[in-house]
């Protein structure tokens, strides 16, 4: 394996992540138009898979520290390397801080997670606050679209490395097809 391509481990966590923070999101806006009084129990799936996407983002986040990322091509703008980076270290931030501020948020208004019908996640130790509770998860929906435009540059970005530059870039995270070296 070239050491200009990302490791499986990434690659299979970076697309598990990917298609679940969409499907995550679409379960998300679905809920939206639920009615007063239901919007709690709509939510539950989208809950308990930003749940798995937190697990998911700390063992990606171990995976890449003990397997280095392959080192960006010197091909690239110094605004394009700024703005790449950039991008992923925000989409970090989020993919942790998301899912932990919604949980923080549902605890302090004693709302429990139910894990898809399997078990329940419970609340953690926060003090019983409706009022604070409610601006979190706001917080968390406006932090959860801005996330969708991140995710709108993000991929706009591999598809100009693919199509305009065609340098390969989009292959380093696929394993398959030709990134350029270097
Ligand atoms: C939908 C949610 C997505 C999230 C949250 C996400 C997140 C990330 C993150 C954090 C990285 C940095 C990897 C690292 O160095 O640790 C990355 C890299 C990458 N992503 Fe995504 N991604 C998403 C979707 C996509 C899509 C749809 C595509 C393709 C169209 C894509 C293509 C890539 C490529 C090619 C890289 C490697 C960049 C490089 O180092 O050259 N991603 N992604
Ligand atoms: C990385 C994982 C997550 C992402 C990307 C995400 C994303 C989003 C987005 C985009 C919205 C706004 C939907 C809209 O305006 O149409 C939203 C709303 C919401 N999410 Fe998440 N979410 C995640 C995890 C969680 C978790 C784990 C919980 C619960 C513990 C949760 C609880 C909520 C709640 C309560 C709302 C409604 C907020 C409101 O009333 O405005 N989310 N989320």
């Amino acid at each position: 394996m070239p050491t200009n391509r990302y490791s499986i481990g990434a690659m299979t966590l970076h697309w598990a992540i990917a298609i679940a923070v969409i499907w995550d999101w679409r379960l998300a806006d679905a809920a939206e138009h639920a009615p007063r009084g239901q919007h709690f129990a709509v939510l539950q799936p989208h809950f308990a898979l930003g749940m798995v996407i937190l697990v998911l983002t700390a063992i990606r986040l171990i995976w890449r520290w003990t397997h280095k990322a392959p080192p960006l091509g010197t091909h690239l703008a110094n605004w394009e390397r700024f703005l790449a980076q950039a991008v992923h270290y925000i989409f970090y931030a989020l993919l942790l801080g998301l899912p932990l501020m919604a949980w923080i948020g549902t605890s302090m208004m004693r709302q429990p997670i139910d894990f898809f019908g399997l078990f329940t996640i419970p609340n953690l130790p926060t003090p019983d606050a409706r009022g604070p509770g409610h601006e979190l998860t706001d917080l968390h929906g406006t932090l959860g679209n801005i996330m969708l435009w991140l995710i709108v540059l993000h991929v706009l970005g591999a598809l100009k490395h693919q199509f305009w530059d065609k340098d390969g870039d989009l292959y380093r995270m696929l394993p398959f097809g030709t990134p350029r070296s270097g």
